[in-house]
C-alpha cells in the first residue's frame, strides 16, 4: 500500500522524507531545517504535540524518535527520515480509550491546565519502556526535561510510580489502550467531597484538548506585531504604500491610526492607558508599534528591519527611585510625579505606640520587656512562564467578531475588544479555548486586539501565536516590590503596632496595578491581631513591561516583610516562631484592621496546630543534624503563615449560571466561568450537581463562551469556587425547586431517563414514600437560556456577588465577605560555602473551609508552592535578558522538595456546601517560610529577592 503524501504547508523548499509517525507511514516534503514539531502540528494535524518555547527548554514538544525522547522543536524535519516517531496520540489504544498511563495521569490529577500534559507523558512512557522499574528519582530524572508550571509535578510523579506498580505486578502491556477507568459519574448527591477526576481532564490526557495555537482555519492570516527595541523612545512610521506593493504576501498592515475604536484598553474604567498599537511614543520594551497580516510564511521570514520606522531612543526610566525622583519624565500625563494610585488603611495612633514600644523595646533582669523590628524587602519582575503562549483567531462574521482564543477573562476581553474595534459589546463573541496556564497573565488582553482588528478590516479569519521571547517580553510581570516596615510587641508578645509602605513597579500600564495598591495594605500585616496598624502603598509607573495580576495581587511580597518581623518579633522575646504566631493569629469573633469582625471559618489557628508535631519534629532533626555539619551543608526550618480576602477588594464581582435540561432529559450547566487548570469546571459541575441532585455524569458542560454562557466573572482572585460556586449551587437549586414543584412534591430524589428510540425523555420524581411522578419532558415548552444552541425545557439561574462594602480612605470596611488562612513549615539546606539552598520538604496546612474536589485543591497547593519556591529561590526576570526559559529558571521536577498537604476545613457558612477557595493561598506562606528556614540554617536574613546563591553567600559572609 503506497503511504499518503503531505505536503507541508509551511516548508519553503521540496525535501522529501518519509517517516512512520504512531505506526503509520508517512511522506511528506518539507524545509531542510524546517521543524519536527511543526511538521507534526501543521502537516499531519497531530496538534497533541505542544510548542511552548521552540528552543528545547521546556519540553512541551516530547515524542519518541526512535525509542529515545526527542523534543521536537530542535529535530530538522529532514534528519526524521526513516525513523519512527509516537507522539501522544499514539499512547490510546485503538478505540480511543486512554493508556494506562494517561488513566493515571487523570485519576491523580496529574494534568492541571494539560498544556505540558502531551510532552510529560510522551517523557514518562518512554522512560517506563526503557526503565520498567524506575525509582522515584529515575522517574524525577526520566521528566527533567519537561517543564510544568501548574502542578509542582507531584501528581505527576504519583501517576507514573503508580503506573509502574501496575505494570510490575502485572506483565505489561503497552501496546494495547488500558483498561483504567475514566472520570467516574459520582452517586447522586455525593459529588461535593469527591476526588473526581477533572470533568475536562481526558482530552487533556489524550492530546486532543485544543489549545489557542491548536486552532487553524482554512484561509486563515498570519498577524505579526512589530515591537519596539527601545523601552522609551519616539518614533514614526514612514510611507507603507511601496513598501506593501513590494511585498504582495502582505494583506494588511495595521497601524494606530487603523484602529476604528479606543486606542486605549485597560482593567478599569478610569485606567484605561494602553494602546493596541503605540502612537508615536512607545513606554516599554516589545510595545507593538505595528502589524503585518499576510500569509504565514512571507509573515514569519520577512526581515522587520526593512520596515520605515524612525525610532527616537530616550533614556528609559527603569527602577521605582528613578520614576520618584524629583525631575523624572512624566510617562502618563494623567500621573503626576509617576504615582498611579495610593492604597492606605489605618486604625489607631501608630506614631504614639511605635514610640512607646520603642521606649520600652529590650531587656529587663533578663526577661524581655517588649520588641521591635524593622524590615526592608525588596522583590523583582516574577514572570508568570505559562507553557501555552499567547495564541487565538478571530473571524469576523458579518457585524461581528468572534474569537478563539486563550483567556482567563472572557467577559473583559468581549468588552474590551469591542471598545477597541468601536462596536457593541453584543458584537464581540469569545470562546476561550484551553488554557495552558494563565496565573493572572490571561486576564490581560494578548493577541485578541490586533488578531480582531486583522480580522474586521480583512474579513478573513486571522491568527496569532506568540512566539517564547514575545509572550516574555511583553505579558504583564509580578510587580517588584519595594517594601520598608516596622513591627512592635509588647513584653508579653501581644502585637501593638505594624507599619508598612510598599512601592509597586506597575510597568508602562496600570493593568492590575490598582487592584495590588489596594488589596496590599489590607493583607499588609498579615493573619494577626494587631493594635494600630498603618498600611500604605504606591503603584509607580516606570518604562519596564506592564506588571499585573500574579497569583496574590502582591500579597506574597508583603508577606514576605510581615513574616520576617514575625521572627524577629519571636526572636527578640525568646519565643517560639510557630507558638507566637498562634498566639497571635485572628480567630473567628476577631476584627481585622480593616474593622471587620471574622464572623466564622478563620482557621489559621487549627492549620499552625496541625503543623506542630511536623515544626517539632523538623527543627530537632534539625539541629541534631546541624551538631553534626563540621561546617558543612546547615539544616534550617521556617515557617510562613498567610490570609486572603476571596474575590474582589471591596468591589462588586458578581456571577451568574444557569443549569437546565433539554427535552431528551440531558442536564447542561452553562457556565462562563473558565478553567484555566485550576480545576474550576469540575468543581463548579460537583456542586451543581449536588445541588440538583443528579449524578454528575449526567451534567454537560457549556463553558465560558460568552454567546452561550451568563457572565461568570472571571477566574482570578481565588474566586471561582466561592463566588461561581455560589452561582452554581443556587443554580442547581433553583432548577431542583422547578422539578420537584411540576411534580408536585415536597423533596424526593430525581432520575433522568433520556430519550431512546422508542421513548421521550423523562425526568422520575421519587417522593419520600416512594412513589414515582413522571415528569415528560417533551410536553414542556422551551425556556430561555443564555445558550440559543441548547433548547432547554427547564432552567435554574443562579447570580451571587459577595458582600462586601467600599473601604473608606483609612481602608476601613468590609473588603472581603470571607478569607483563606493558611501557613506552611519549610525544611531546607543551605550550603555555607556555595550559598545554594536546596528545599527539602513543605508540609502545607491551608483552611480551605471544604475540599470540594480534595485532588483540585491538593494539585493547587502544589502549583503555589512550585512557584512560590521559584519566587524564593530562583526567578528573576530581566527585560532584554531573560525572555527565554532557558535564561528564566522555574522550578523542574528535580527541585521541588517532598510536599506534605493538610486541608483544614472551617466551613465558611456562605460558601458553597462550606468552601472558600485556594488558588492564590497556597503561593503566598512559601517564600517566607523558605528564607525563615534558611534564616534557622544559617543565622542570615534575606530580604532581597530571589535568594540566588551569591546573594546568600554574601549574606553569610557580611557583605
Ligand atoms: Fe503542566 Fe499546566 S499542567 S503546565
Amino acid at each position: 500500500m503506497t503511504a499518503p503524501v503531505v505536503q507541508g504547508t509551511r516548508a519553503s523548499g521540496n525535501h522529501p522524507v518519509g517517516f512512520r509517525v504512531n505506526g503509520q507511514a508517512v511522506n511528506v516534503e518539507v524545509a531542510p531545517l524546517g521543524r519536527l514539531s511543526d511538521v507534526l502540528r501543521d502537516d499531519l494535524g497531530l496538534t497533541g504535540t505542544k510548542v511552548g518555547c521552540e528552543a528545547g527548554d521546556c519540553g512541551a514538544c516530547t515524542i519518541r524518535l526512535d525509542g529515545r525522547q526527542a523534543v521536537a522543536c530542535c529535530v530538522p524535519a529532514a534528519q526524521a527520515d526513516g525513523s519512527e516517531i509516537t507522539t501522544v496520540e499514539g499512547l490510546a489504544g485503538e478505540d480511543g480509550s486512554p493508556s494506562d498511563l494517561q488513566a493515571a495521569f487523570l485519576e491523580h490529577g496529574a494534568a492541571q491546565c494539560g498544556i505540558c500534559t502531551p510532552g510529560m507523558l510522551m517523557a514518562a512512557d518512554t522512560l517506563l519502556r526503557e526503565n520498567p522499574a524506575a525509582d522515584d528519582r529515575a522517574i524525577l530524572d526520566g521528566i527533567g526535561g519537561v517543564l510544568c508550571r501548574c502542578t509542582g509535578y507531584v501528581k505527576i510523579v504519583e501517576a507514573i510510580a503508580a503506573t509502574r506498580d501496575a505494570r510490575l505486578a502485572r506483565p505489561p502491556d503497552f501496546a494495547s489502550g488500558a483498561s483504567a477507568s475514566a472520570a467516574p459519574g459520582a452517586i447522586a448527591g455525593s459529588a461535593v467531597g469527591s476526588r473526581l477526576p477533572k470533568v475536562d481532564g481526558l482530552p487533556r490526557v489524550l492530546g486532543t484538548a485544543r489549545f489557542g495555537a491548536d486552532h487553524r482555519p482554512e484561509d486563515v492570516l498570519a498577524v505579526r506585531a512589530i515591537r519596539s527595541p527601545h523601552a522609551r523612545a519616539r518614533f514614526e512610521i514612514g510611507d507603507l504604500e511601496p513598501f506593501r506593493a513590494a511585498h504582495p504576501g502582505i494583506v494588511d498592515i495595521l497601524t494606530a491610526g487603523d484602529i476604528p475604536g479606543q486606542n486605549r484598553y485597560g482593567i478599569y474604567p478610569s485606567g484605561k492607558d494602553q494602546p493596541a498599537l503605540a502612537d508615536g511614543v512607545v513606554r516599554h520594551r516589545g510595545e507593538a508599534v505595528l502589524a503585518l497580516v499576510g500569509d504565514e510564511r512571507t509573515i514569519a521570514a520577512f526581515d522587520e528591519r526593512h520596515l520605515p520606522i524612525k525610532w527616537h531612543p530616550e533614556e528609559p526610566v527603569r527602577t521605582i527611585d528613578e520614576a520618584l525622583a524629583p525631575g523624572a519624565p512624566h510617562l502618563h500625563e494623567a500621573s503626576p510625579g509617576n504615582i498611579l494610585v495610593e492604597g492606605r488603611l489605618a486604625t489607631g495612633d501608630i506614631d504614639a505606640v511605635l514610640a512607646h514600644a520603642g521606649a520600652n523595646a529590650g531587656t529587663s533582669a533578663g526577661a524581655p520587656t517588649g520588641a521591635i523590628a524593622e524590615i526592608e524587602v525588596e522583590t523583582t519582575h516574577v514572570e508568570h512562564a505559562y507553557i501555552e503562549p499567547e495564541a487565538g483567531v478571530a473571524r469576523r462574521v458579518g457585524d461581528r467578531i468572534e474569537l478563539t482564543v486563550s483567556t482567563q477573562a472572557p467577559y473583559m476581553d468581549r468588552d474590551e475588544v469591542a471598545l477597541i474595534l468601536g462596536i457593541s459589546p453584543a458584537g464581540v463573541r469569545i470562546i476561550p479555548t484551553a488554557c495552558g496556564g494563565g496565573f493572572g497573565g490571561k486576564l490581560d488582553l494578548g493577541v485578541h486586539p490586533l488578531i480582531a482588528l486583522a480580522a474586521w478590516r480583512t474579513g478573513r479569519p486571522c491568527r496569532a501565536v506568540w512566539t517564547r521571547p514575545e509572550s516574555m517580553a511583553v505579558s504583564p510581570k509580578r510587580h517588584p516590590a519595594r517594601i520598608r516596615a516596622e513591627a512592635a510587641a509588647d513584653a508579653r508578645g501581644n502585637l501593638t503596632a505594624f507599619r508598612f509602605h510598599g512601592d509597586f513597579d506597575t510597568g508602562a500600564y496600570a493593568s492590575w496595578g490598582p487592584t495590588v495598591a489596594n488589596r496590599v495594605p489590607v493583607h499588609a500585616m498579615g493573619p494577626y491581631r494587631w493594635g494600630a496598624v498603618l498600611a500604605t502603598t504606591r503603584a509607580v509607573y516606570t518604562d519596564n513591561p506592564p506588571a499585573g495580576a500574579f497569583r496574590g495581587f502582591g500579597v506574597p511580597q508583603a508577606a514576605i516583610a510581615h513574616e520576617g518581623l514575625m521572627d524577629d518579633l519571636a526572636a527578640a522575646l525568646g519565643r517560639d516562631p510557630l507558638e507566637f504566631r498562634l498566639a497571635n493569629a485572628l480567630r473567628a469573633g476577631d476584627r481585622t484592621p480593616s474593622g471587620q469582625r471574622l464572623a466564622a471559618s478563620a482557621g489559621l489557628p487549627a492549620c499552625l496546630e496541625a503543623l506542630r508535631p511536623h515544626w517539632d519534629r523538623l527543627r530537632a532533626e534539625a539541629r541534631a543534624q546541624n551538631r553534626t555539619s563540621n561546617g558543612g551543608a546547615r539544616r534550617g526550618v521556617g515557617i510562613g503563615a498567610m490570609w486572603y480576602g476571596i474575590g474582589n477588594t471591596a468591589l462588586a464581582n458578581p456571577s451568574t449560571i444557569e443549569m437546565g435540561v433539554t427535552r431528551d432529559a440531558r442536564v447542561v450547566l452553562l457556565c462562563g466561568a473558565v478553567d484555566i487548570g485550576q480545576g474550576a469546571s469540575t468543581v463548579l459541575v460537583q456542586i451543581a450537581s449536588d445541588a440538583l441532585g443528579v449524578p454528575v455524569a449526567a451534567v454537560d458542560l457549556v463553558s465560558g463562551d460568552t454567546d452561550r454562557t451568563a457572565d461568570a466573572g472571571k477566574s482570578s482572585a481565588s474566586r471561582q469556587t466561592f463566588v461561581s460556586g455560589n452561582a452554581a449551587r443556587l443554580a442547581g437549586e433553583d432548577l431542583r425547586r422547578q422539578i420537584l414543584l411540576l411534580a408536585e412534591v415536597d423533596d424526593g430524589s430525581i432520575t433522568l431517563e433520556p430519550a431512546g428510540a422508542d421513548q421521550p425523555g423523562r425526568i422520575v420524581v421519587t417522593d419520600r414514600e416512594g412513589r414515582a411522578v413522571p415528569i415528560e419532558l417533551a410536553e414542556l415548552p422551551q425556556v430561555d437560556v443564555t445558550d440559543a444552541e441548547t433548547p432547554c425545557v427547564l432552567a435554574g439561574r443562579g447570580t451571587f456577588d459577595p458582600d462586601t462594602t467600599p473601604l473608606d480612605g483609612d481602608g476601613q470596611g468590609v473588603p472581603y465577605q470571607t478569607y483563606a488562612f493558611g501557613a506552611q513549615v519549610a525544611d531546607v539546606e543551605v550550603d555555607p560555602a556555595l550559598g545554594t539552598v536546596k528545599v527539602r520538604r513543605i508540609v502545607a496546612a491551608h483552611d480551605v473551609g471544604r475540599a470540594i474536589n480534595p485532588t483540585q485543591v491538593e494539585g493547587q497547593i502544589h502549583g503555589g508552592i512550585a512557584q512560590g519556591l521559584g519566587m524564593a529561590l530562583l526567578e528573576a526576570y530581566v527585560p532584554g535578558r531573560t525572555e527565554n526559559l532557558h535564561d528564566y529558571l522555574i522550578p523542574t521536577a528535580g527541585d521541588m522538595p517532598q510536599i506534605e498537604c493538610i486541608l483544614v476545613e472551617d466551613p465558611e457558612p456562605a460558601g458553597p456546601y462550606g468552601a472558600k477557595g485556594v488558588g492564590e493561598p497556597a503561593l503566598i506562606p512559601t517564600a517566607p517560610a523558605i528564607l525563615g528556614a534558611i534564616r534557622d540554617a544559617v543565622g542570615v536574613r534575606i530580604t532581597q529577592l530571589p535568594a540566588t546563591p551569591d546573594r546568600v553567600r554574601a549574606a553569610i559572609r557580611g557583605g
